[in-house]
């Protein structure tokens, strides 16, 4: 009897070895770049003479059988074939028989999984930059349509300054560009082939890694093999990239939930993306914004998870190295999802114009063109130009006023030294042309605007 359940716990254990060894039910998502891998190392070995025609033909035709089993759904994965690479070579040899055994040679699964998963970096990184790409687009189009909108521009989440709110969008469109230029140039810095690094130290065999580098689209092959089967930075660096796109996403979307309140009402996102309380019948809550702003959180975890795992490890592949992937897949996953939703709520966010201009007549906007009018038509020095307009203000205070409606016999009685004050002052004061004013290069006046949304579109057009 004992020995009976000696027998079963030692199953038990092997059978949780087994699973806490094996990376197949994650590491099955890189089965396309498996075996778009192992027919180009093919493809070389036969053109090198390490495999015949013949040999090659076979292995080729049998990758391709196993791809079609993996996509139809017929392939079963089981935790006996531990990686993705071992289910596939399995496979193929079970297909093809003694050609498939030929096919790991000059090869190691340290420059296999190197390969692949930078493959899937490279194509994700592809993909994620068009789609970034498209994001642009939507913030400018939107952008385009609202140039000439007031939107109270905030520092400290207090009113500073008008700007229209084209201006507004445009800073996301900024990042989001960046991002994709951030995408774009890791892209470049990592687009080098692993393959024929072997285990660590490179092979005997006569294998031509320049073949097998422009097979697969990369510019050339990496230059020493045990830094690229210990190498994960392109790895971190998609993980890093994501977290800034996130951190991004998760502005504007702390901002719609914030200009969605009742407290502001400056858009209303479609329905769509939001959901009613089980409890509160009245209640439309912004969740799909919330869930943009909270998924960033676990995406800058997948970053330090690799940054961690990757720190104390001792040259060359470890396993450790194995825990590379689920956060790289789900990180990927959670951005490309998160830039489509955000794409379409700000397409179909329906935008408050008269909420956004009357909350401009609060809070002095207009505060700075009042100093920057002295100091530029009476060539004050700003400092006193700035004491004088807070007296404007404290006068526009005590009637209860916007600094922008008072009138000239208001704003020549707030202090001696204004008492002979132009009265073009009052245009100065004027939400719209505050906002016209600000013509400096990068500055929201509408003029401005437009000219950075032209910019944007030749960017969108290259
Ligand atoms: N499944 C492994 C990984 O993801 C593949 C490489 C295994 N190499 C090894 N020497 N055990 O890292």
């Amino acid at each position: 009897m004992a020995n009976q359940n000696n027998q079963i716990l030692k199953n038990t254990n092997a059978q949780i070895l087994d699973e806490f060894n094996a990376s197949i039910m994650f590491d099955k998502e890189l089965y396309a770049q498996d075996i778009r891998g192992s027919i180009a190392h093919s493809q070389m070995l036969a053109e090198q003479g390490i495999l015949t025609i013949e040999e090659q033909k076979a292995i080729e035709t049998g990758l391709l059988q196993v791809k079609n089993e993996i996509e139809s759904g017929e392939f079963k994965f089981s935790l006996a074939y531990e990686d993705i690479h071992m289910a596939v070579e399995t496979r193929l040899t079970e297909i093809i028989g003694e050609p498939g055994k030929r096919l790991h040679t000059a090869r190691s699964r340290n420059d296999q999984v190197a390969t692949d998963f930078r493959l899937y970096v490279q194509d994700k990184s592809l993909s994620i930059k068009a789609q970034l790409k498209e994001l642009v687009d939507t913030f400018v189009s939107v952008a385009s349509k609202h140039t000439t909108t007031l939107i109270p521009g905030m520092t400290h989440l207090q009113h500073a300054q008008p700007l229209n709110f084209g201006y507004h969008l445009l800073a996301y469109a900024n990042m989001f560009k960046r991002d994709f230029e951030r995408f774009e140039s890791s892209y470049e810095r990592n687009n080098y082939c692993p393959l024929g690094s072997a285990a660590l130290a490179g092979t005997p065999h006569n294998i031509n890694r320049e073949s097998t580098s422009e097979k697969l689209g990369f510019n050339s092959p990496t230059a020493h093999a045990m830094d690229t089967v210990s190498d994960r930075d392109f790895a971190l660096e998609i993980l890093f990239n994501i977290s800034t796109a996130m951190m991004h996403i998760s502005r504007i979307a702390e901002e719609l939930i914030l200009w969605s309140s009742y407290e502001f009402q400056f858009v209303r996102m479609s329905d769509e993306y939001a959901t009613t309380s089980s409890i509160m019948p009245q209640k439309k809550n912004p969740d799909v914004p919330e869930l943009l702003r909270g998924k960033t959180g676990r995406v800058y975890g997948n970053l330090i998870s690799l940054l961690t795992v990757m720190k104390g490890l001792p040259l060359a592949y470890n396993k450790d190295t194995q825990e590379d992937k689920e956060g790289v897949f789900d990180s990927v996953k959670t951005m490309e999802i998160s830039i489509s939703i955000l794409n379409e709520v700000i397409k179909t966010m329906i935008v408050n114009v008269d909420k956004m201009q009357n909350a401009c007549k609060i809070g002095h906007l207009s505060a700075t063109d009042f100093a920057d009018y002295l100091v530029q038509k009476q060539n004050m020095p700003f400092r006193t130009a700035y004491y004088l307009t807070k007296d404007v203000v404290s006068k526009a205070n005590s009637l209860n006023k916007d600094i922008s409606e008072l009138n000239i016999d208001e704003i020549r009685s707030s202090n001696e030294e204004l008492k002979d004050i132009n009265e073009e002052i009052l245009m100065f004061l004027d939400l719209r042309n505050s906002m016209n004013a600000r013509t400096s290069l990068g500055g929201t006046s509408t003029s401005q605007t437009l000219s950075q949304i032209e910019v944007f579109k030749n960017w969108l057009n290259r």
